[in-house]
Formats: C-alpha cells, structure tokens, sequence
C-alpha cells in the first residue's frame, strides 16, 4: 500500500496543502500544536472511516469554515485509488471514490490499510479491556469489513437493550428484550469468532517479535478467554433478566471482552515493567501490520505520531529497522538527519517540503 498523496482543505489548522509521499520514509517535523498529528489523522480518516483522536466530523472543519475535504491518492497492489471526504459544519459528510459518490464511507474501510502508532498506544498493555478490544476492532475492520458492519449493529441493539433493562415496567416488555437477546447473540457470536481468529494470530506473531526484541528471553502470549458462541450467549441473555434489571444493563457480551497478555507465565499488567509492556505494546502494533499483510497480500502504511521520542535507542532502532521497503510516516519535533527521508516542516499548518 502506497500513500501518494493527501490533499487538507479547511481540514483542523491547515488551510490548503497538497503533499507528495515517497513510498520509503517521511518524516514531518516542527514544534508543538504546528498540525504534524492533523496530517497523520487526515491520512488515518480513510483507514478508519473518522478522527483516532475521537473527535466529531464538525471538530475537524477549520474554525473559520463551513467546510472541510480531503483528498487521498493511494496505489494498492492492483490500481491506483482516490478517495475524497467532504465535511459541512452543516448536513451530512459526502464519501467519494474515483470521484462517484458513495452512500457510506464504510465502503472505504479496509481498501485503504494504515497501522498507526500513537504515544497511548504505548499504555495498551497496562490499559483496561476496552483499549484493548478498540485495538482489534480497528484492526479487524481494515480487514473484514463485515466485522465493522456487525459491530455497529451490536452496539445499536445494545443500547436498545440497555435502555429497556432500565425501564420500570421492562417485565412488560418480555417479548422485545428476547427479540434483543436473540440478535445480540447472533452479532456476539460473529464478533467473537473474529476476535477468536485475530487473537490467535496477533499472540502467535507478537511473541516471535518480543523473543526476537529480547533474544529470546521473554515469552509471551495473548489470550481470548472469553469466546462464546450464539448458543452460549442466547443462554447467558435469555436466563439472567432479573439480575441484568436489578444491575439496569446487559451483563454479558461481547462489551466485556478482554485480551489478557501473559509474559513469562505470569500477567503482563500487573507484573511486566514499564519498559517491557511498552516492547509488548510495539510488538503488537508491529504484529498488527504483519497480520494485514498476510490477509491481503501487502503492507499497510505505517504512521508514527510522535513516538520516537518517547523510545529509549535500542527500541528505537529496532523499530526503524522493521521498516525496510515499506511507507513509513513519521512525526516529530526534531529531523532525525540519520534517517534517509522526505523531510517536511510543519509551522501554523503550513508545510513545506
Ligand atoms: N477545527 C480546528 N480549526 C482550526 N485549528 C484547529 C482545529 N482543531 C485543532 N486546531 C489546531 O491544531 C493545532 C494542533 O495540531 P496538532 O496536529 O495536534 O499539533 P502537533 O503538531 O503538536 O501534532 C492546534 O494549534 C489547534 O488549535
Ligand atoms: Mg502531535
């Protein structure tokens, strides 16, 4: 996968800017609050369909405009792409592809592919479930576009259902909450099958990069504990009502899944050091861009916000190393002249090449 070009227009802080990738490394440098994560967010929107940084589709729209568009060239193994995006403070977003309008930009999941590596991601290991589950969502998504469709169907008929466990006279409702559970099990099941498969590949490739970071030394594994399938679910939603309307929420589902990651037998959360669960953190990142090339035949782009520097050398290299021969796009504050890029500055939203 190869990033041509990314066209902002009204996009954050930069007004207009039209910028040629090389398909090796590029670096974007310049002090803080300059736009270097607004670029890497504006290429990210068309991996994942909106802002990493949980922003809102208006959030992203200059301050001083009514709209915003973005413009991504790319080239995968078969033909070059062009995606366009267009924000109004006012109305819904417009999707394009090779300029033909597209009712929903979850067409452009998953044909343009992008691993992102941002500071939080560092956490991911010490984090919660939930970052955890949002790791492989995203990266599931990229790859099975299906995934994302069920995931979303998930989580409207689990809010509907969270709604009706809070209702007073929710007995009354009997009938609707086991339409709910039915087709809560259905989607679990799906979404659990997914994570089943991903997290078995993810731990297996993870822990050949941490014995690889370490020599060997240190073994890791990632575990999906909480697989279940329709059958299992249906049974769990259909014959706990008066304890998930006593709680006023649906107790058991895909919502509560975690990924535990055991290092040397033991759980890297609460055991591993700092400096360990930030190796496992990268591991996984560099294990997700393994796994994409392995299910479509090609690398995604990788996009580096700011994460160097937050890298002791050797970890530095290490990554830096991993990337031969693929896009790599880098933010930071310095140039780091050792590395043979594009360089581009970043200064107020303007940059220059
Ligand atoms: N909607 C917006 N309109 C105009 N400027 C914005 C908007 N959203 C964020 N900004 C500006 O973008 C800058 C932050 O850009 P960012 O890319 O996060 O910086 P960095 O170079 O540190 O990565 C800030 O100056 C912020 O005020
Ligand atoms: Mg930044």
């Amino acid at each position: 996968m190869y990033c041509k070009k990314i066209e902002c227009e009204g996009y954050r802080n930069i007004e207009k800017a039209s910028l040629e990738l090389s398909r090796d490394v590029n670096v974007f440098f310049g002090d803080n609050a300059q736009g270097k994560t607004n670029i890497l967010e504006a290429i990210y929107y068309f991996a994942c369909g909106k802002s990493f940084r949980g922003a809102r589709d208006r959030e992203l729209i200059s301050f001083d405009r009514e709209h915003a568009r973005l413009e991504l060239d790319f080239e995968d193994k078969d033909r070059e792409r062009r995606h366009e995006v267009r924000l109004h403070r006012q109305g819904r977003r417009e999707c394009f592809m090779e300029a033909i309008r597209t009712p929903r930009i979850s067409e452009f999941v998953g044909r343009f592919r992008a691993v992102l590596f941002s500071p939080e991601h560092l956490s991911i290991v010490k984090d919660g479930p939930s970052e955890r589950r949002l790791f492989e969502d995203i990266a599931i998504s990229q790859l099975y576009p299906a995934y994302m469709a069920s995931l979303s169907r998930y989580n409207k008929i689990l809010s509907e259902r969270n709604a009706l466990l809070k209702e007073p006279e929710a007995f009354s409702f009997k009938g609707m909450l086991t339409v709910l559970s039915e087709q809560l099990a259905r989607e679990g099941a799906f979404i659990s099958e997914h994570r089943r498969r991903y997290t078995e590949k993810l731990s297996e490739i993870t822990a050949d990069i941490v014995a690889d970071m370490t020599c060997g030394r240190e073994k890791l594994s990632i575990d999906y504990p909480c697989f279940k399938t329709e059958n299992d679910y249906r049974e769990l939603l259909l014959s706990n009502t008066e304890k998930e309307l006593r709680a006023g929420g649906t107790l058991y589902g895909i919502h509560k899944d975690d990924m535990p990651v055991t290092l040397n037998g033991s759980d890297a959360r609460v055991y591993a050091s700092q400096g360990q669960q930030r190796s496992i953190a990268l591991a996984m990142k560099l294990a997700e861009g393994e796994i994409s090339r392995i299910v479509t035949g090609e690398y995604p782009v990788f996009l580096l916000d700011d994460i160097l520097s937050e890298l002791d050398r050797s970890r530095k290299e290490y990554v830096l190393s991993g990337f031969d021969g693929r896009q790599v796009i880098i933010t930071c504050c310095e140039d780091i002249p050792e590395l043979k890029a594009s360089v581009f500055r970043v200064k107020n939203g303007k940059i220059e090449n």
